[in-house]
């Protein structure tokens, strides 16, 4: 059966990329195929590690085109013209409009570096949601993927893991822990979950 043609949209360092390139090597991911790259940041390390995998990529950026709209335009454009199936925002930092997340209704999914509904929302993000969950003093932090709609980080949630403070633990420290005991793990699990529905409401 044809696998979903996955993209994958970044800005910066892609340890998340990474890790749904490593679960494709693996086999975890066997409904989809990671097919493109799109980074709203040219010197995203991101790409580097899309071009050491024979990943094509593509960089758009509002500033070059000009507007908001123009540079969701631009997204769903090349979106449509590679037969994406399945969007997977893995440190993608921008808002998208509820234009943009209606026209891929159920297919765009965000990994989260906290427990939704905690620490999440408008001006959360990378470094600043672990730096809020250590301030408030939470024992248990985590992170979630979840589908994405007009709402940010409003989707219906579809795995969460949960994560505990250290003592002595710094906003990078905390990062690092939910990264690689939470973020690495179920985002190519959701992925694929999500892949493999998408197959099969093909074949339906
Ligand atoms: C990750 O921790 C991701 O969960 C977070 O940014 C980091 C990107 O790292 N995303 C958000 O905060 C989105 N609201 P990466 O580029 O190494 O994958």
């Amino acid at each position: 059966m044809l696998r979903a043609r996955i993209a994958v949209l970044v800005s910066g360092g892609g340890t998340n990329l990474q890790a749904l390139i490593d679960a494709q090597k693996s086999g975890i991911i066997k409904s989809g195929e990671l097919s493109l790259v799109i980074s709203n940041n040219p010197k995203a390390f991101a790409l580097e590690r899309a071009k050491a995998a024979g990943i094509e990529s593509a960089v758009l950026t509002r500033k070059e085109l000009g507007s908001q709209e123009a540079f969701e335009d631009a997204m769903i454009a090349l979106l449509d013209e590679k037969g994406i199936d399945l969007i997977v925002l893995a440190g993608f930092m921008s808002i998208l409009s509820e234009k943009f997340t209606r026209h891929f209704e159920n297919r765009i999914i965000n990994v989260h570096p906290s427990l939704i509904p905690s620490f999440c929302g408008k001006g959360f993000y990378g470094l600043k949601v672990h730096e809020a969950a250590l301030e408030y003093g939470v024992l248990v932090t985590g992170a979630t993927v979840h589908f994405v709609n007009e709402i940010p980080d409003g989707g219906k949630i579809i795995l969460q893991k949960a994560v505990y403070i250290q003592e002595g633990d710094t906003p990078e420290s905390l990062q690092k822990r939910v990264m690689e005991q939470a973020e690495w793990q179920i985002l190519p699990q959701a992925a694929e979950l999500v892949s493999a529905n998408i197959i099969k409401m093909r074949g339906s």
